[in-house]
């Protein structure tokens, strides 16, 4: 059975990924179980994993090299690198810490699938690696100003995947993921911090008067673009939008989610965040066009699919 790596495999994205690829490959998560949020949601998430007896579990940290030399072994055929400081006003707290994981972590990955003869090497990228806005929706040739150091992050990780693969001939795919929800998504994003409130009838708060926008891609999508780059080299060497194709603000989100929820929260408008995107919106030509990428969940049934498994899992 071939072998397959994902680093951050117990995240929200990572586990998602590894349960389908496990279906058919041999996965080996390595995760630090870092505490930006609750490692017991990560505990849980490899609860789930682990029941499928082709998945194993290594914690340890994408900056120790030995450990990734270990770890990616010349058994390995792909990796889905998709651990990393995520978060943008965490990165405007402590720009290290994503320079740190993202940056060198991602050089690391790089540089021991280089080594072991890794086939693929797909890459997590980011909207947030556009920054400002020039012209909507953003296609790959829109120019790439982050506005928050997360973003200077994955750009620069983006570019050493393309050098490994112009450089020194290493297949890497990047994937520029435009705010990702759906089951087992991160506390800290707010999809999930909005559907908590409202649930308990606690008041939202919303940075700015939610007239931002953003491009929603439900989870499912997400794992389909990853899943198809194992049977295919037609991406190679690229970077590709993968979202959901539509923008809605922030304040059609939380109508729906009213509608979803039955809440009565009171909605609270404060000041803009340094760092946040104004906008966002994906030009999925690309990506349709290399490796036939159709996002197929309407936020209205994403967002519903999400409440319903919140509901389920909040206990
Ligand atoms: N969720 C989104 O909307 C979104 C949008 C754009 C890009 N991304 C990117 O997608 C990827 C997955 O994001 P997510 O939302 O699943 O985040 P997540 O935080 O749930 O998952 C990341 C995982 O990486 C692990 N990790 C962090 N630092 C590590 C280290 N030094 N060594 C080993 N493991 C480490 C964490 O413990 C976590 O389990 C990230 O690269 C993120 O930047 C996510």
């Amino acid at each position: 059975m071939s072998k397959v790596v994902i680093t951050g495999g117990a995240g929200f994205i990572g586990s998602h990924i590894a349960e389908e690829v496990a279906k058919e490959y041999e996965v080996v998560i390595i995760d630090n179980l870092d505490d930006y949020y609750s490692p017991d949601l990560k505990r849980r998430n490899l609860e789930i994993l682990l029941a499928n007896p082709n998945v194993r579990f290594v914690e340890g940290d994408i900056t120790d090299t030995d450990l990734l030399r270990r770890v990616i072994d010349s058994d390995v055929e792909f990796v889905y690198h998709e651990a990393a400081q995520a978060g943008v006003r965490i990165s405007v707290e402590n720009p290290f810490k994503p320079n740190n994981v993202n940056v060198l972590g991602t050089l690391n990955v790089l540089k021991a699938s280089l080594d072991a003869g890794v086939k693929r090497v797909i890459n997590a990228s980011s909207s947030s690696v556009y920054g400002k806005v020039k012209y909507l929706p953003f296609d790959e040739a829109h120019p790439t100003m982050p506005v928050s150091p997360y973003g200077v992050s994955k750009l620069a990780a983006e570019h050493y995947c393309r050098v490994f693969y112009e450089v020194y001939g290493l297949p890497t795919v990047s994937l520029r993921y435009f705010t990702v929800y759906g089951p087992r998504m991160r506390p800290d994003l707010a999809i999930s911090i909005f559907a908590r409130k409202m649930l308990a009838n606690e008041p939202i708060t919303v940075y700015g008067d939610g007239e931002q926008t953003r491009d929603f891609t439900y989870i499912d999508d997400i794992v389909r673009v990853n899943r198809g780059l194992l049977e295919t080299n037609a991406a190679d060497g690229h970077v590709m939008n993968v979202g959901g194709g539509h923008r809605i603000t922030v304040n059609d989100l939380i109508a729906h989610l009213r509608e979803i929820t039955g809440s009565a929260s009171e909605v609270v408008y404060s000041d803009k965040q340094k760092g946040d995107a104004e906008h966002t919106l994906a030009d999925i030509g690309l990506a349709e066009g290399l490796v036939e990428y159709r996002p197929a969940t309407a936020i209205a049934d994403g967002l519903k699919k999400f409440v319903e498994w919140y509901t389920a899992h909040s206990r």
